[in-house]
């Protein structure tokens, strides 16, 4: 039989949001397996620990359906590293506007600098999800603003509790 084709999908996810879920659908069309690995990130001080990062992703994916295909992983050191030991072929990242560019090109070249054996795949959400980023989500919900087109139920529910602040109906 074919060896399994897998690819990573890191990021802080604080918290995980549609436009991250859009990009996993994307990569879990194009691999045969995808891991959402959380990465600690003590400098980006997230809001979520990990634990509840973990347990977002992990209910947004049953929520989504996706819960069958997507592992999810937390990981510390560097994500080169931690893709290697899983055996995955690929990294998976979102592009959504081009100021995302430069930061992704700069750490593209560093990781296929520090393992040329994995490749990295950009994919880019629907264009509604474009805007979206966790601060910016986390920022309309600390001000009591409808979260719920942005993100999924539990998220939502989390974050504004978080703040405060209740769900409308
Ligand atoms: N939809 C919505 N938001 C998205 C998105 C999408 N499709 N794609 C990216 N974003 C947003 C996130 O919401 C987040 O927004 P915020 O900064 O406002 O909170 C931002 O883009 C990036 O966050 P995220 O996708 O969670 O990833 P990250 O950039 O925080 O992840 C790592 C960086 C973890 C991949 C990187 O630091 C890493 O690999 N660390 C391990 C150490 C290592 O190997 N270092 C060497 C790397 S060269």
């Amino acid at each position: 039989m074919d060896k399994q084709r897998t690819a990573v999908y890191p990021g802080t996810f604080d918290p995980i949001t549609n436009g991250h879920l859009d990009i996993l659908r994307r990569a879990c069309d194009l691999f045969d397996g995808v891991t959402v690995c959380i990465a600690r990130n003590p400098s980006k001080e997230p809001m979520f620990r990990i634990d509840d990062r973990f347990a977002m992703i992990s209910e947004a994916l049953d929520e989504v359906g996706l819960d069958g295909r997507v592992q999810v992983e937390t990981f510390d050191g560097l994500i080169v590293d931690y893709a290697d030991s899983l055996g995955a072929i690929a990294l998976i990242r979102g592009l959504r506007a081009v100021s995302d560019f430069e930061f992704e090109f700069q750490m593209a070249l560093m990781n296929r600098h520090l393992n040329s054996r994995l490749h990295t795949v950009y994919l880019m959400p629907k264009d509604e999800h474009t805007y979206l980023s966790s601060s910016i989500v986390k920022n309309v919900a600390r001000h009591g603003g409808d979260i719920r087109p942005f993100v999924p139920s539990g998220v939502a529910r989390r974050l504004m509790a978080a703040y405060g602040h209740t769900l409308g109906e």
